[in-house]
C-alpha cells in the first residue's frame, strides 16, 4: 500500500514536471473533415434529392475556418493543406492542415481518419529526421498542437438519408452505433499520437446538425412547419459527443505528461442559437448559401447564391456555420477563464465569455 502510494506521488511529480515544463506550441496540425478543410465535400455525390454536392466554402477566401481563427490565436500562418505541400520538412515545420479530400465516398469514411494519422505520423518523422539533435526531434513533436475534428461529416451523410436507409446503409452499427464506433476511433487516434510524442491534443465535437438548414427542411416538413430543431438528430449527436469525452476521460490516466482537451462545440452553437441577438446574428434557420426552404434545397454552389449579410446568418450552408460561428467557437475554444473579462463586464458589453474546452482551454495547452 505504501509502495503504491509512493509511486502515485511519484508519478504525479513527474506528470506536474512534465506538465509545467511544456514550452508554448510552435506548430498546428489538423486533422478533420469539412469542419477544417474547404476540400472536403460534405454530401454523397450520388443522393436521388434534388440536392447538389457542394464542399463548405467554394470560394475559400470568403470563409475562414476554424483552424484558421486557432492558427491566428496562435500566431501562426494558416496551416497549409497536405496537398499544396512539397515533401520538405521546412515546408511542414509550423503545422499541416491534413483535412478534407480523401477521394472515397463511402458513407462514413471511417477511413479517413486512419488516412489523416498516417500522413501525420509520417510528417512527424520527417520533421524529427530532419531534426539537428535528438532533442529538436522530441520537441517538434512537443512543440505541435493537433486539432482533430471529425463526425460532421459522417452524421451529414447520416442524417441525409432517412431512419431506415441509414440503418441499412450502416448494417454493422445502425445509426446509434455509428457515435460508438466515431468515439472509439477518435480515441484510438489520440492514443496513437501520444505513441507519436505528441503531447498536446485536442478533440472538437460535432455541432448540433439538427438545426441546421439541410436536416430542418427535411425534418420538421411532416411536424407542422417546424418550429425549434430536429431533437432526434441533435440526441444522436449529443449521444456521440457525450460518449467521445467519455473516452478521453478514460484515456488520460494512460497517456502522462499529456494533455488531452475536449471542446463542446455543440454548447457553443447552442449558446448562439438561445442568444443569437446577443451576438448579432438575425438569421438562425436560414442558410446564407443555396436555394429552396431554409436555403437547403440546393446548397451552396457559387458566390451569386450567398446572401448580402453572412455575418447575420448562423449557417452558412447546408451544414457549415458562418465564419462569424466559427471565430465565436473559436474564440470560447481558446479562452481561458483567467483572460475571461468579469462577468460584469461581460454583460455590460453583451458578450459572454464562455469556455466549452475542458479539462483546459486551447490557450492553455498551446501555452500551458
Ligand atoms: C449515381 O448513382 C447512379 C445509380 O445508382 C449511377 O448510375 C451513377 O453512375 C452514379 N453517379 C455517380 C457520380 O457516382
Ligand atoms: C519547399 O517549401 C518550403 C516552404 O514553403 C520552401 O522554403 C522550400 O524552399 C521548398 N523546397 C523545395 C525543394 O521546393
Ligand atoms: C474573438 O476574440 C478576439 C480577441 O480577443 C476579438 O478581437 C474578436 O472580436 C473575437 N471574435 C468574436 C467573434 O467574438
Amino acid at each position: 500500500m505504501a509502495l503504491l502510494l509512493f509511486l502515485f506521488v511519484l508519478l504525479c511529480f513527474a506528470a506536474a514536471a512534465a506538465e509545467s515544463s511544456r514550452s508554448p506550441a510552435t506548430s498546428l496540425f489538423v486533422l478533420g473533415d469539412s469542419t477544417v478543410s474547404c476540400s472536403a465535400s460534405i454530401l454523397p455525390l450520388n443522393l436521388t434529392a434534388p440536392s447538389l454536392p457542394a464542399g463548405p466554402c467554394l470560394f475559400p477566401s470568403a470563409r475562414r475556418l476554424l483552424p484558421d481563427h486557432l492558427a491566428a490565436k496562435m500566431g501562426l500562418s494558416p496551416p497549409p493543406l497536405i496537398s499544396t505541400l512539397n515533401g520538405t520538412a521546412a515546408a511542414a515545420a509550423r503545422g499541416v492542415n491534413f483535412g478534407g479530400q480523401y477521394g472515397d465516398r463511402g458513407m462514413f469514411r471511417m477511413g479517413a481518419v486512419g488516412q489523416q494519422l498516417r500522413l501525420a505520423a509520417e510528417t512527424l518523422q520527417l520533421l524529427q529526421l530532419e531534426a539537428g539533435t535528438p532533442q529538436d526531434a522530441s520537441a517538434a513533436a512537443a512543440g505541435a498542437v493537433f486539432v482533430l475534428s471529425f463526425g460532421t461529416d459522417a452524421y451529414a451523410r447520416l442524417l441525409a438519408r432517412g431512419p431506415a436507409e441509414a440503418d441499412a446503409a450502416a448494417p454493422k452499427h445502425g445509426r446509434r452505433g455509428l457515435g460508438r464506433l466515431l468515439a472509439d476511433r477518435i480515441a484510438r487516434a489520440v492514443s496513437e499520437l501520444y505513441e507519436a510524442d505528441v503531447r498536446r491534443v485536442a478533440v472538437m465535437g460535432v455541432a448540433p446538425l439538427g438545426c441546421a438548414p439541410r436536416v430542418m427542411w427535411e425534418g420538421p416538413r411532416g411536424l407542422g412547419g417546424g418550429r425549434g430543431c430536429v431533437e432526434e438528430a441533435n440526441e444522436l449527436i449529443e449521444g456521440y459527443n457525450a460518449r467521445l469525452a467519455a473516452r478521453l476521460d478514460d484515456l488520460r490516466p494512460q497517456l502522462p505528461g499529456a494533455a488531452v482537451v475536449f471542446c463542446d462545440v455543440y454548447k457553443g452553437m447552442m449558446e448562439i442559437l438561445s442568444n443569437p441577438r446577443r451576438y448579432g446574428l438575425e438569421e438562425t434557420r436560414e442558410a446564407c448559401c443555396g436555394l429552396g426552404p431554409f436555403k437547403a434545397t440546393v446548397g451552396c454552389l457559387s458566390k451569386e447564391m450567398a446572401c448580402g449579410a453572412p455575418e447575420r446568418h448562423l449557417w452558412w450552408d447546408l451544414y457549415s456555420p458562418t465564419e462569424a460561428v466559427d471565430a465565436l467557437v473559436a474564440n470560447w475554444s481558446w479562452g481561458s477563464l483567467s483572460s475571461s473579462p468579469p462577468p460584469d463586464s461581460a454583460s455590460a458589453s453583451g458578450v459572454t465569455m464562455m469556455s466549452i474546452c475542458s479539462p483546459m482551454s486551447l490557450q492553455q495547452l498551446a501555452y500551458g
